[in-house]
């Protein structure tokens, strides 16, 4: 079978990305913020009609993998809040990785400023992943979240400018993605 390829959300995906909503434990789906289970939700995502831009990894007919850059409003209209679930059978294959470096770049692509990413504070692995990619630490929001079982957990907000980053948005091959043609 080929390799997962990450593609923009389209129409078309649509009863994959609600059976990979479905598949979602709990605890990641809090990820995407909105409620997965409203059938409504995944609806809206696939006919587009917003300012926010959506990636799938596709592997064969199924979701693998959703990164969306969703623009704030108002005063912090300049800035994108970026959102990534892996589904847990397709973990620690690079898919996490390649959906963010592309969500990236299409922030960018967008206008946008900044990209923010929330993240639980003891995920040591997914901090990593986005350092690589050029985010830094912002502010440590404590005991901000509750986990499935009630636990309050620290929530770390790491952010990406643009403007100072163009070198390291060159290392990890965003600005290849951004180059027209
Ligand atoms: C974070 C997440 C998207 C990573 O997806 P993935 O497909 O496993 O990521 P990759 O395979 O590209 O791994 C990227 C790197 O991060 C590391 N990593 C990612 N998540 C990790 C974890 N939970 N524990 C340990 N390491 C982790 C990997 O080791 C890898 O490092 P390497 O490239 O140096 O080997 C996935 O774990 C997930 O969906 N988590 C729940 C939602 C979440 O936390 N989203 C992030 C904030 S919105």
């Amino acid at each position: 079978m080929s390799p997962p390829e990450v593609v923009r959300l389209e129409a078309g995906h649509l009863d994959a990305v609600r059976d990979f909503l479905n598949g979602l434990p709990e605890e990641d789906a809090t990820f995407i913020k909105e409620d997965v289970h409203d059938p409504s939700v995944a609806e809206g995502w696939c006919s587009g009609g917003d300012r926010a831009r959506r990636l799938v990894a596709r592997d064969g007919d199924r979701v693998a993998g959703l990164a969306s850059v969703v623009p704030l409003h108002g005063w912090s209209s300049h800035v994108g809040e970026l959102r990534l679930v892996v589904s847990p059978q397709a973990r620690g294959r690079g898919l996490g990785r390649e959906l963010a470096r592309r969500a990236l770049a299409e922030a960018f692509d967008l206008g946008l400023e900044k990209v923010v990413v929330e993240v639980v504070a003891e995920q040591e692995g997914a901090i990593r992943m986005f350092d690589d990619l050029g985010f830094r630490g912002e502010a440590l929001l404590q005991r901000h979240i509750r986990d499935r079982h009630g636990g309050l957990r620290d929530l770390l907000v790491l952010a990406h400018a643009a403007d100072e980053e163009w070198s390291s948005l060159a290392s990890v091959g965003v600005e290849e993605d951004l180059r027209p043609g």
